[in-house]
């Protein structure tokens, strides 16, 4: 007999005269003459419950059935008298798949913190909560895809080892094959010069966005920033709309629909996963995710978003001045107390920004545009790029750059350029917004921060 998913057992129309389920047992209750097996098997949040008589040949295989363990029961799907569940099976037969020691199976009845669960991340998916985090993950990935395809995007696969810093950030991994210790110059490397891992597939995208049009890359990113924080990851994904003749405002337009239309589809597809968060981990969570649906983002030049921090009785940790990056304390006031919705800043100072972002005609700015979200701050950060080719080289000296190594990216500007325009969303970030989940490290199945690669 083919096994019978959870969730489709639960959402069954008929009662079955056959069924067989596998998973992993959450509880199990005896009583005199019977037992009841509460089973998951990671297809939805909710468990099954099974019902089975005590035979002798029973009684000796539930030794076996303890909290974790593995099991198959076949029997028949009836309708079930208890409360909270439409369908129960009546189990005809039990067989253990594979024990679990009770004696030292991490995962307890009782609630773990989440600190607790991330020293057994590799067990962490067996709990209601992180099995729904990673199943919202899937279902969000896919909507990315879906979302783009629909507005005839193309996917770009961009490459994951690079030879450019797309930010500069200098924030970049090394690739290398050579052993640790010896002949460490980058011409007697792999690639016969530096390598890394890349900081955005965006300059990638730009080649393809004046090629195809509108296209974007979907994929993990990786930068070695030494921020401790809730948001950062050293590995994280990014995906990255890039579209030929369109500049900021379109740019920002784009990723209002973006957002809305994830929350939106999220909010119709994962209900039941959603709500357990909404219950248990941040209670505005559904008032958070209707203000983003309904209002229309703030658009907030710098300028303008400077001036109002320096004028609010707010006292901040960094101080305020023109020409400062925002910080998150910063970002957070913004759109959680002044517009109480999503604030998109834009046309920041040009010497906390990147090589390729335009130059706007005041000379002091560029059309740089970061969405913030209430709790999270910069979800998504992207411009309008430098189309013109003497500016861009002018912009690359002024920053040092080697022009040499970028001869590639300038050819883009040398033979048909025009206006483009992108961005970037961090892909964990938009689960966390999604979710109420206020740790990365937590919507991530093997997270890669500072000093800390287990699993
Ligand atoms: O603002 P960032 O650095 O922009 C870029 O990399 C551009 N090249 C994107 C583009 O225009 N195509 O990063 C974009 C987003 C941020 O807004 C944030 O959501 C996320 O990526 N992000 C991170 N997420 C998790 N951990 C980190 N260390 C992150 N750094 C950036
Ligand atoms: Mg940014």
């Amino acid at each position: 007999m083919k096994r019978t998913k959870i969730k489709h057992a639960l959402n069954a129309e008929t009662p079955m005269n056959e069924v067989l389920i596998k998973g992993w047992v959450r509880t199990k209750r005896e009583s005199k003459d019977f037992s009841f097996i509460e089973l998951n098997d990671g297809s939805c949040l909710m468990n099954i419950q099974a019902i089975i008589d005590h035979t002798p040949d029973i009684l000796e295989v539930l030794e076996h059935v303890g909290t974790g363990a593995s099991v198959a029961i076949s029997g028949q799907l009836v309708e079930s008298p208890g409360k909270g569940q439409k369908w129960e099976v009546r189990g005809q037969s039990l067989e253990v798949i594979g024990e679990a020691d009770q004696e030292t199976f991490p995962l307890q009845k009782k609630r773990h913190s989440d600190e607790f669960l991330r020293g057994i991340a590799h067990l962490r998916p067996r709990t209601n909560k992180y099995g729904a985090i990673f199943r919202l993950r899937s279902e969000l990935a896919q909507a990315i895809h879906k979302f783009f395809a629909d507005k005839d995007f193309f996917y770009i696969h961009t490459p994951v080892i690079t030879g450019s810093d797309c930010e500069g950030a200098g924030e970049m991994f090394r690739v290398t094959s050579l052993p640790a210790g010896k002949g460490d110059t980058a011409e007697n490397d792999f690639f016969g010069k530096p390598a890394h891992l890349t900081v955005s597939g965006q300059l990638s995208a730009e080649m393809f966005a004046l090629s195809l049009g509108d296209v974007y890359t979907f994929g993990p990113t990786f930068r070695a920033e030494n921020s401790n924080t809730a948001r950062h990851a050293a590995e994280f994904w990014m995906v990255e709309p890039e579209m030929a003749f369109a500049d900021i405002y379109d740019d920002m337009e784009l990723g209002e629909e973006m957002i809305k239309y994830l929350v939106s589809h999220m909010l119709d597809t994962c209900a039941s996963d959603i709500e357990l968060f909404a219950q248990w981990v941040d209670k505005s969570l559904m008032a958070t995710l209707e203000t983003i649906l309904e209002s229309s983002f703030e658009r907030l030049p710098y300028t303008e978003a400077i001036d109002i921090l320096r004028k609010t009785k707010k006292k901040f940790d960094f101080p305020v001045e023109w020409g400062i990056d925002l910080q998150t304390e910063h970002e957070r006031f913004l759109c959680e107390e002044k517009f109480k919705k999503p604030v998109y800043v834009y046309d920041y100072p040009k010497n906390i920004k990147p090589f390729y972002m335009r130059m706007n005609d005041d000379g002091k700015t560029v059309a740089a545009m970061d969405c913030l979200v209430p709790r999270i701050g910069e979800i998504i950060g992207g411009s309008q790029r430098e189309e013109r080719l003497d500016v861009l080289i002018s912009r690359m000296d002024e920053m040092h750059l080697d022009k040499e190594e970028y001869w590639w990216y300038l050819d883009s500007r040398r033979f048909g350029s025009a206006p483009h325009a992108g961005f970037g969303m961090g892909f964990e970030r938009m689960l966390m917004l999604v979710t109420g989940v206020a740790n990365i490290r937590d919507v991530m199945p093997f997270p890669r921060t500072p000093k800390s690669l287990e699993f």
